[in-house]
């Protein structure tokens, strides 16, 4: 689930949170998922992985991940990136382009002290995306911090990001492949909507 706070009320916000309402009555699975690609200006490539949103607060999207992770280094290299959302329930496509950012290490510890014991043991124990020797090892380092961490105790190498789309297209599928798609770019000052061809 994606919670919605201090909802923005410019038209793609309204547009956005009616398909998540539509899509939540359609019963869908995953709905937080959410694709983020991003581009590294040190290896000249471009990367996506699927994170979970967790907030949608005024005009801002948040997830959470680890700090010194492939994704993290790219978005210092490079901040802008694409997100993509697909809700299969309603065939529906969102395509976001963003500028993205850390969030405040206070939001960070706050977020963290609430979550889930087990989920933070993880955060903590788990140098995202590194090699390891084996499985077992991952589960050892998870068992350690399970026995000896603090688990309200948000490390320095976890929190969120946070961005704010400046371009919203939502692509409704139809079965006569009329495919309806709307876009919104944010210029000077205020949302502009146009109507892209199928
Ligand atoms: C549905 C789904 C949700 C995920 N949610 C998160 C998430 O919220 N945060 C996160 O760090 N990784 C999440 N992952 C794992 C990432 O896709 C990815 O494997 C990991 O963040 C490492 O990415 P990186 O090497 O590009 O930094 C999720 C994966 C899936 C399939």
């Amino acid at each position: 689930m994606i919670t919605f706070k201090n909802l923005c009320p410019d038209e793609p916000y309204l547009v956005l949170k009616q398909r998540y309402d539509n899509s939540i009555e359609a019963g869908q699975e995953n709905i937080e998922a959410i694709s983020i690609s991003s581009f590294s200006n040190v290896t000249n490539e471009v990367n996506s992985r699927y994170v979970n949103l967790k907030f949608v607060d005024k005009n801002e999207f948040i997830f959470f991940s680890n700090y010194n992770s492939p994704k993290a280094k790219e978005f210092e290299s490079h901040n802008q990136i694409t997100a993509l959302i697909f809700w299969n329930s309603i065939n529906c496509q969102i395509r976001l382009k963003a500028i993205i950012k850390k969030t405040p290490k206070i939001f960070n510890k706050k977020y963290f002290k609430q979550r889930d014991k087990k989920k933070n043991a993880l955060a903590i124990s788990s140098n995202q995306s590194f090699e390891i020797e084996s499985y077992e090892n991952v589960k050892s380092n998870y068992n350690k911090s399970i026995n000896n961490d603090d688990l309200t105790d948000c490390p320095d190498h976890w929190g969120g990001f946070s961005f704010i789309p400046y371009y919203f297209e939502f692509w409704q599928g139809s079965e006569l492949r009329l495919n309806k798609r709307e876009k919104y770019e944010f210029q000077k000052n205020e949302w502009k909507k146009s109507i892209l061809q199928p």
